[in-house]
C-alpha cells in the first residue's frame, strides 16, 4: 500500500481526497497520511470534518518517505513544487477516479489527477502533473505538455497540442489540430479555432488573445 500525501489543503485538495477514497474502496490502495500546505488560509474545520489531518508545510516531505500528488490549480505552482519534491527523492503518483475513463494507448505522465467524468480516448501523451477536472474530455492523438490544467467541462478535439502549463478555463473548447503555446490561459467558455501563441490569455468565440496579457 502506497503512503500518500496530498500537497494543497484547499478545495482542490479535498476533491482529491474524494478521489483517493473512491479508488481505495475496501481494498485500501493508498494509505492517506494527510495534507501538507504552506499557506496560512487552510480551513481546519473542513479538514477535521473529513477526518484528514494537516501535517504541516511542504518541507515535511523532505524526510517523509511517502508518495504525493499536487492538488493545486496553478500549473506554475505545480512546476515549482514538483522540482522541489523530486529533488528530495519523492515520487508522484497518478490518481484516476473510478468514474473517469482512460481508454487505449494513453501514456499518462506522473502526478496526474483525473477526476470523475473525465475521459481520455486513444493515443494520447501527457506530461507531468496533468489536472483533468470534472467531465473534461481529450480526444485521439493529442499531446499535452507538463503541468497542463483542464478545468471542468473542457473539450479538446483530436490532434491538439497543448504546451507546458497551458490552462483551459471551465467549458472551453479546442477544435481539432490546433496548437496552444506554453503558459497560455484559455478563458472560460472560449472556443479555440486558431493556433494560440505561448504566454497569452485568450478569451471569447473565437478565442483571441487579450492585448494587455501578451507576455
Ligand atoms: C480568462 C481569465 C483567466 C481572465 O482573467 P483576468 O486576467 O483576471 O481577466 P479580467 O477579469 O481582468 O478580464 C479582462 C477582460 O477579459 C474579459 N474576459 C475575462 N474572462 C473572459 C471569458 N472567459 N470570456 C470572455 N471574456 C472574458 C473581461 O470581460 C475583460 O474585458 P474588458 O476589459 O472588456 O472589461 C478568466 O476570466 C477566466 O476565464 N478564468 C477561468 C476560470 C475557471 O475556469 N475556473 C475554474 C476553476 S475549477
Amino acid at each position: 500500500m502506497d503512503r500518500l500525501i496530498i500537497v494543497g489543503a484547499g478545495g482542490s485538495g479535498r476533491e482529491t481526497l474524494d478521489i483517493v477514497e473512491a479508488i481505495n474502496g475496501p481494498d485500501r490502495v493508498f494509505e492517506f497520511l494527510g495534507f501538507v500546505d504552506d499557506g496560512d488560509a487552510v480551513d481546519l474545520d473542513l479538514l477535521r470534518r473529513r477526518g484528514a489531518p494537516l501535517l504541516g508545510g511542504v518541507e515535511l516531505l523532505r524526510d517523509l518517505d511517502a508518495a504525493y500528488v499536487i492538488a493545486i490549480g496553478s500549473g506554475s505552482a505545480r512546476r515549482a513544487l514538483d522540482a522541489k519534491l523530486s529533488a528530495w527523492g519523492r515520487i508522484p503518483v497518478s490518481l484516476v477516479h473510478p468514474a473517469a475513463s482512460i481508454a487505449s494507448e494513453v501514456s499518462l505522465g506522473p502526478g496526474a489527477i483525473i477526476t470523475a467524468g473525465a475521459k481520455l480516448t486513444t493515443n494520447i501523451r501527457t506530461g507531468r502533473h496533468l489536472h483533468a477536472n470534472l467531465h473534461a474530455t481529450v480526444s485521439h492523438d493529442c499531446v499535452l505538455g507538463d503541468y497542463v490544467t483542464l478545468n471542468p467541462g473542457v473539450h479538446v478535439a483530436g490532434n491538439v497540442i497543448l504546451g507546458d502549463e497551458v490552462t483551459c478555463g471551465i467549458g472551453a473548447v479546442i477544435i481539432q489540430g490546433r496548437t496552444i503555446g506554453a503558459r497560455t490561459t484559455i478563458g472560460a467558455g472560449a472556443v479555440v479555432v486558431h493556433d494560440i501563441a505561448p504566454g497569452v490569455t485568450a478569451v471569447g468565440v473565437p478565442a483571441v488573445p487579450l492585448p494587455d496579457r501578451m507576455r
